[in-house]
């Protein structure tokens, strides 16, 4: 069965992008041995992706005309936004509850990368959609940004378990699965 995933990178203190959305605090560390093979591990385990409007903008923006995934894309938005001739990529709208088995159907057996941002990241946990975190926390503080979980209080506490941890050049890679 299909896992909902967030891999994500985040400073010491919980933000994946710097206010206005700056990810360069985060890129420098993607030349650390091993964390480039990391990612394109767990690449290989996805089936398709899902974002916010927010994540989709910056990635247009950060390489126009070059879509980064080769999978099925899902972007929930509630603006018809451009979409590049070549990319598999489909607008939804909607509670993201509505949307799970769709998700899990376009995976094709292999796990449902939830990409961010936070704040969509935010919505699958209030779900209780998010079945594993794999998180690389990078030491650098950033004072105020993107929240890894877009802020919104949940109504309880979620709870996971520590299933990894991988330290390298001073980030640590976390595994979390849902309990
Ligand atoms: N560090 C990392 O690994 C990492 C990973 C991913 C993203 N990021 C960064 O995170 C930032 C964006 O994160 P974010 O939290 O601000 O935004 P986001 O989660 O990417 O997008 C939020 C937006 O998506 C739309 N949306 C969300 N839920 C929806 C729903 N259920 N139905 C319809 N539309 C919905 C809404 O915008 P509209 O309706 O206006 O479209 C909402 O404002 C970017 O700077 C990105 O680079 C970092």
């Amino acid at each position: 069965m299909a896992e909902f995933v967030y891999y994500v990178g985040s400073s010491l203190d919980g933000y994946i992008a710097a206010h206005g959305g700056g990810l360069a605090w985060l890129e420098q560390f993607s030349r650390v041995e091993g964390v480039g093979g990391s990612y394109g591990a767990f690449e290989k385990t996805v089936g398709c992706v899902v974002m916010g409007g927010g994540t989709y903008a910056w990635i247009r923006s950060h390489s126009p005309g070059t879509w980064p995934y080769s999978v099925p894309s899902w972007v929930f938005t509630h603006h018809e936004l451009g979409v590049d001739d070549d990319a598999d990529v489909v607008l939804v709208r909607g509670d993201v509850v509505e949307f799970a088995d769709e998700l899990r159907h376009s995976a094709g057996g292999k796990d449902v990368y939830i990409v961010g941002g936070g704040v969509l990241a935010g919505e699958f946990l209030a779900a209780g959609l998010v079945d594993r975190i794999v998180l690389t926390i990078v030491p650098v503080a950033l004072g105020g940004g993107v929240p890894l979980f877009g802020g919104r209080p949940l109504p309880e506490p979620a709870g996971f378990a520590l299933a990894a941890l991988v330290e390298r050049g001073g980030t640590v890679e976390l595994t979390y699965r849902r309990t």
